[in-house]
């Protein structure tokens, strides 16, 4: 608790422009949980180092990441948005918590093995302890909540069992946290292959619609989005074209799907693909208007990494110097 409200933490890699399944898997349950609690939103910067960067291009993907923050809803003067490598605290946490982490435990991890097979040319360490640090970033804050997509749930399990662990040993040291995941646009799949999650780094780029796209290449991507021969708006496991698009449509519009599917009772797909397109797109609209002014405002966006870079700091050294003490690290002497 910080005053009489309870924590919320999240983060997001700094890994260039986001995509829609970053806006409704993630960043807009954000947006909706932000007045009712205490929240603090990441970039993970540090996360983006697993896989090789281009420097300047890595500087640029964190600072946009945070300005989409900013863009999409989440008041910088009430929610602390900063960059993950400005406070040193986490990678200083990280290396103890490595230290009550099992091999086993990381080796299991769905996103290693994933990233590991799509990177094998550079299987490092980075990668297989991410998730060590990922559970830092929540622990440092005495988080209660962490709202994510249904990919990082294992992620934020082992977070839990890390967590415990310490605990056990040491006392209430760490608050367990609780993963949020929507009801809607947990999972968003790519428009290519709804078998297969939406992500950045695909090759095919007509799967992906990003945050910034315009609304003509919204409405051109998902008129190429990959359905079935059927013609009915029905959600149905059998028809993950049609119920990737429906989630999204609900995700945008907060319609359950028996409204959508009356909504688009006896009309095709061509009706309903136009309709997803237009109304992601006047979803998407207003933020890329807001991104674009604070691609400008360079003072303003410096001056809020200042002041919650200070805020974050405070509470994130609170907790590693209560750690330090716990395991028997001598105490600084300044
Ligand atoms: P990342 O950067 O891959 O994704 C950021 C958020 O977007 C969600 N997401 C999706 N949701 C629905 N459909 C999709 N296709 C989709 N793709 C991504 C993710 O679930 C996530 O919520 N390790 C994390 C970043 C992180 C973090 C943390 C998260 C670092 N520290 C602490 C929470 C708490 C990651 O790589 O997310």
């Amino acid at each position: 608790m910080i005053g009489d409200k309870k924590v919320l933490y999240s983060a997001m890699q700094a890994t260039g422009v986001l995509h829609i399944g970053n806006y409704f898997g993630a960043l807009q349950n954000w947006v909706n949980l932000s007045e009712e609690y205490e929240c603090f939103y990441a970039v993970a910067d540090l996360h983006a180092l697993t896989i090789r960067r281009d420097p300047a291009e890595l500087r640029k993907s964190t600072r946009n990441v945070l300005m989409m923050y900013i863009a999409a809803g989440l008041d910088p003067e009430k929610n602390c948005v900063y960059y993950q490598s400005s406070v040193p605290a986490h990678a200083e946490l990280a290396w103890i918590m490595n230290c009550f982490t099992y091999l086993g435990e990381l080796n299991r991890m769905t996103q290693f093995k994933d990233k590991s097979a799509k990177h094998s040319d550079n299987i490092n360490a980075g990668l297989l302890t991410y998730p060590v640090l990922m559970a830092c970033d929540i622990l440092l804050y005495q988080a209660d909540v962490v709202p994510v997509g249904l990919d990082q749930k294992q992620h934020l399990e082992l977070t839990r069992d890390i967590a415990e662990r310490f605990n056990a040993i040491y006392g209430d040291v760490f608050t367990i946290p609780e993963p949020y995941i929507g009801t809607t646009g947990a999972r968003v799949m790519s428009l290519a292959d709804p078998t297969k999650k939406m992500s950045k780094s695909d090759e095919n780029q007509n799967s992906v619609v990003y945050v910034l796209d315009d609304k003509d290449t919204i409405i051109r991507k998902f008129k190429r989005a990959i359905t079935d021969s059927d013609t009915r708006i029905i959600y149905s496991e059998d028809k993950p074209g049609i119920m990737n698009l429906m989630d999204i449509y609900g995700a945008a519009t907060g319609k359950t799907n028996e409204e959508i599917e009356r909504e688009f009772d006896g009309k095709g797909y061509g009706d309903f693909k136009l309709a997803v397109g237009e109304t992601v797109a006047d979803v998407l609209a207003p933020i890329k208007e807001r991104f674009e002014q604070l691609s400008k405002d360079k003072a303003y966006v410096d001056s809020v990494i200042k002041n919650n870079t200070e805020k974050a700091s405070y509470f994130a050294e609170k907790t590693l110097r209560k750690v330090q003490k716990k395991v028997g690290l001598p105490e600084r002497i300044r």
